[in-house]
């Protein structure tokens, strides 16, 4: 699975073997049957029916009747590339993990850049918020950092995904957009739901209309936690810091580009790749502990919020080259199964019940759309480390674990009592308390929806300003409905009046009273408050 760039065709001929293939001279069926013909179909006399019996047609068709497999029900559209982690500041003091052991250690990476909204053939310059996916094949198996190019994200609680996700996706009774927030559903819900207000002004901004994916900056945007070999744990947030620097085009340019080659992004990444310029990300972190955290006024187990850099600077501990292009888009882009489960020993989890739920949600619609348990066998997938479990059968089994004993433990498959988990250096998860009433109320502590939004406004230049303004003034006028711009205009004089009166105006709009600036965690509230404004 592995070539050097090269632009020539590299099918293989003779003995060489591609994935446990031969790839030969003569075209054959699927079962290696040599074809007499593969013009034509075979038939009774000159002009007469075709014939079931026709195997050879039946193979070829019967493939292609099936070459389809479900999409990524979101981040369907995305491009990919492979490259390496190279570890700049070893920190085996503040975890465990593999790749950040020794300077200089390099790991073998794979990258999935994408949209969110938009479907498998949409344009790559839609304003969305672009997914930003790394799988890092280390020797204690796969970490897959799975995060997106704004460091904050619309909503708190996994169980609202399916809502937004519904909200932001083409309109059911209609069919469009197909990429893009511009229209009646998607402003809805973000107005009935002031969480989202803070990932709103990002969205808004320059940032989801990146310049290309080499110029984005990427985010794991939950609190993680780093383990080291003694089992104490820090929280820690991902950051990816794109060498090239960060740009973007302007709205005007990116419709441009839309119509003018909607895979701009696809291409500039590829072209970039091949021609040598290979783009690099620093990775950094921002480590902090329990008594650091409670410090903030706000949750940092809610994904609607950042820790500012000015608070808690990056620190730059490793650095990722794309150099090398997919060879097959469906073998690599379209196969490859990201998860935020997918963790090593050094890495777990925080209680976000955004991460959580995310944790569940992963594995589960890749059975959808892989349609086997045994997708971690594909190439992409693989781990690059031995790999020893007694896991069986299942459709598409590749890899059948051999002997007889496949059960643990076992003192038929191997010296002793089999292979056994090992205690001292196997994966624990972190050891904490956890207490309190099952309750679903969310925490005071997640409820302010405003501070970080007005903070992230007043950080922008003028100029970058005017875009926000721009942005939701033509994004609100695809709204047909004026309960919904009223309802976000007041969301967004919670914000800045200065903002809120500027929309307004471009919208003619008179400006409505601020939305009461609620604790939007019950039920109840966000829709009470939000309407009453009306
Ligand atoms: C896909 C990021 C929240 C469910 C993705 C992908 C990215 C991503 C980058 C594309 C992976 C790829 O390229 O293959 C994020 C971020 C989130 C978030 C940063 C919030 C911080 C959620 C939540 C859920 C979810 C809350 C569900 C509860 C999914 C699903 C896919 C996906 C089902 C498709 C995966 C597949 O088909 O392989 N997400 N996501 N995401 N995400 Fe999320």
């Amino acid at each position: 699975n592995r070539r050097p760039a090269s632009t020539s065709d590299e099918r293989g001929t003779g003995d060489e073997l591609h994935q446990g293939v031969k790839r030969g001279e003569r075209l054959t069926t699927s079962t290696g049957v040599p074809l007499g013909d593969g013009q034509n179909s075979l038939k009774v006399g000159d002009r007469g029916p075709t014939l079931l019996e026709d195997f050879a047609l039946r193979d070829k068709i019967f493939h292609f009747d099936h070459e389809r497999i479900p999409e990524r029900v979101v981040h369907a559209r995305g491009y990919s590339a492979h490259g390496t982690l190279e570890c700049l500041d070893a920190i085996p003091d503040l975890t465990r993990a593999a790749p950040f052991q020794r300077k200089g250690k390099k790991t073998e990476a794979f990258v999935r850049f994408s949209t969110v909204a938009g479907n498998l053939g949409s344009a790559d310059l839609a304003r969305d918020v672009r997914g930003f996916a790394v799988k890092m094949y280390t020797e204690e198996g796969n970490w897959d950092l799975v995060g997106n190019n704004i460091p904050v994200f619309f909503i708190q609680d996994a169980v609202k995904f399916p809502d937004l996700v519904h909200a932001v996706k083409e309109e059911q009774d209609r069919g469009w957009p197909q990429a893009q927030s511009a229209h009646d559903t998607f402003w809805d819900f973000a107005s009935l739901m002031p969480e989202s207000t803070h990932m709103l002004l990002w969205q808004m901004s320059d940032r989801t209309i990146p310049r290309s994916f080499r110029f984005m900056e990427g985010f794991g945007v939950h609190t993680y936690r780093f383990i080291d070999a003694e089992g104490a744990s820090t929280f820690v947030k991902f950051h990816w810091k794109p060498k090239q620097g960060l740009q973007s085009v302007v709205w005007n340019e990116a419709l441009k580009i839309n119509g003018a080659d909607p895979d701009f992004h696809r291409r500039d990444l590829y072209a970039a790749i091949e021609s040598g310029d290979h783009p690099q990300w620093d990775l950094g972190v921002q480590v902090f502990d329990e008594a650091f955290a409670v410090e903030f006024d706000f949750d940092v187990l809610d994904s609607t919020k950042l820790i500012p850099e000015e608070v808690l600077p990056v620190r730059v501990i490793a650095r990722l080259t794309l150099d090398r292009t997919v060879d097959n888009m469906f073998a690599e882009n379209e196969q490859v199964a990201f998860g935020t489960h997918n963790v090593i020993p050094g890495i777990d989890f925080s209680n976000d019940p955004l991460l959580q739920g995310r944790n569940f949600s992963y594995l589960d619609t890749q059975l959808k759309r892989l349609g086997s348990t045994n997708f971690t066998q594909l190439p992409v997938n693989a781990p690059r480390c031995p790999v020893m479990h007694f896991q069986r059968d299942g459709h598409m089994q590749t890899d059948p674990q051999l002997g007889r004993g496949t059960y643990e433990p076992n003192s038929l498959s191997g010296e002793d009592r089999g292979p056994r988990a090992d205690v001292v250096h196997g994966y624990q998860s972190v050891a904490r308390r956890e207490e309190g009433p099952t309750r679903r109320l969310r925490a005071e502590s997640f409820a302010d929806h405003y501070s970080q939004a007005r903070q992230f406004f007043i950080s922008q230049t003028e100029v970058e300003q005017g875009h926000i303004i721009d942005a939701f003034a033509f994004e609100l006028a695809k709204v047909e409905d004026p309960r919904i711009r009223t309802r976000v205009l007041g969301n967004l004089r919670n914000v800045h009046d200065d903002l809120a009166r500027a929309v307004a105006d471009k919208l003619g709009m008179p400006l409505p009273e601020a939305a009461e600036a609620v604790v939007a965690t019950r039920t109840d509230l966000p829709e009470s408050a939000a309407l009453s404004i009306l």
